[in-house]
């Protein structure tokens, strides 16, 4: 089959380089880093294609250094892989003051011999990693700050203390999306835009500009085996979707769960949806499952520049003071109106139809 294709789409280089235009004063460096971590992207997408045929698939073995993360959760193999692609292909250039990764406890110093720079970089490079052994997709997140001045004039290294900043201080966020193609999602904070990888020229090409989240949906995404654990707010929520047109809300709703978060988030930027890993009671000690700093705000800075909301379920997740650097929290995103109604049951009082199954069917305490 041939294909033909269109020449007339900006690269993501255009694309950078456009919007500095606004900023004349912009000495590119931020550019800079946007394109190095482009280049990381590329090459783990690489890395996750070649992965069976590389021999780089399954568990990061205990003899090579590891196996479990400072999250307690075992490392596969392309998670260190890919946390050392992001490394490499950020530290040298002298834009970044330090980073910190999923997959390090601490945070991590620019070695020595580079310069460091004003930025500060916290991702996740695999998100997803329990579907690489089964081919589903997976990706990269990333969430880019300014260090603090102080370490900007002294040099000194990174303490954890210098990346709790709330998600509104995110100057960029984005997500790679390693599908049936390669995608780099990014919001420098004037929308979001999405860039596909021509894999001819090895370059982004912008391919979905100025992307919006419609406001209303039927499709909702939660890992229903934790219903259980579940406060009476999400139970409601997903109740009431589930009962669809007889129920209160009086249309039918559809169901995915990808268990990649950046697939749910893309399909939700794509079409709409409500995705919810809510807090719930299932381990005391973790209060969500998803990770504050580089899952849920860089996440939820695309999904609001899109016209979206992200939320903890309670309140905006980018208004969050974060506490620690792996922290994780209640995470609920998407279609705006939907993420408001959720923030909405959590603020009204469970009504005790939600615990007397002779009310599950009535209206009356419904809107
Ligand atoms: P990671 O692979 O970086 O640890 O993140 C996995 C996350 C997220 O991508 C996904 O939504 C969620 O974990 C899946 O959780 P369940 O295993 O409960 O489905
Ligand atoms: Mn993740
Ligand atoms: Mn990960």
């Amino acid at each position: 089959m041939s294909m033909t294709l269109r020449s007339n789409r900006s690269t993501l280089t255009q694309f950078l380089i456009e919007e500095r235009r606004r900023f004349p004063g912009a000495s590119g460096d931020f550019n800079a880093l946007i394109l190095d971590v482009a280049l990381a992207c590329k090459g783990i997408a690489k890395a996750v294609a070649y992965g069976e045929l590389a021999g780089v698939m399954g568990n990061h073995a205990a003899e090579d250094g590891g196996s479990v993360n400072v999250q307690g959760e075992t490392q596969k193999k392309l998670d260190v892989l890919s946390n050392d692609v992001f490394m490499q292909r950020t530290e040298w250039a002298g834009n970044l003051a330090g980073m910190a990764s999923e997959e390090m406890e601490q945070p991590y110093q620019i070695p020595a011999q580079y310069p460091r720079g004003n930025y500060l970089i916290v991702f996740d490079p695999l998100d997803g990693s329990s579907n690489i052994d089964v081919n589903v997709s997976v990706g990269s997140i990333f969430s880019i700050l300014r260090a603090p001045q102080e370490v900007i004039d002294s040099g000194r290294d990174v303490v954890e203390a210098d990346f709790l900043q709330p998600g509104t201080r995110q100057l960029a966020a984005g997500y790679a999306l390693y599908g049936p193609t390669t995608m780099l999602v990014l919001t420098v904070g004037d929308g979001v835009n999405g860039f596909t990888l021509d894999p001819n020229l090895g370059e982004f090409m912008l391919t979905h500009p100025k992307l919006r989240i419609p406001e209303d949906t039927q499709e909702f995404a939660i890992n229903a085996s934790n219903a259980r654990f579940w406060e009476a707010p999400v139970k409601r929520y997903v109740d009431e979707c589930l009962a669809g047109k007889t129920g209160a809300r009086g249309k039918d709703f559809n169901m995915r769960w990808i268990a990649s978060m950046v697939a749910e988030a893309h399909r939700i930027l794509m079409r709409g949806g409500v995705f919810m890993y809510p807090r719930d009671t299932k381990d005391p000690a973790k209060p969500g499952r998803l990770r504050l700093l580089y899952e849920a705000n860089p996440v939820g800075m695309i999904m609001e520049q899109a016209g979206g909301r992200a939320s903890t379920g309670e309140v905006p997740m980018l208004g969050v003071q974060p506490t620690s650097l792996h922290q994780r929290i209640g995470f609920v995103f998407g279609s705006k109106n939907e993420v408001e109604r959720i923030e909405r049951y959590h603020r009204e009082p469970v009504s005790v139809e939600l615990t007397n199954p002779l009310f599950a069917e009535r209206s009356l305490f419904r809107d």
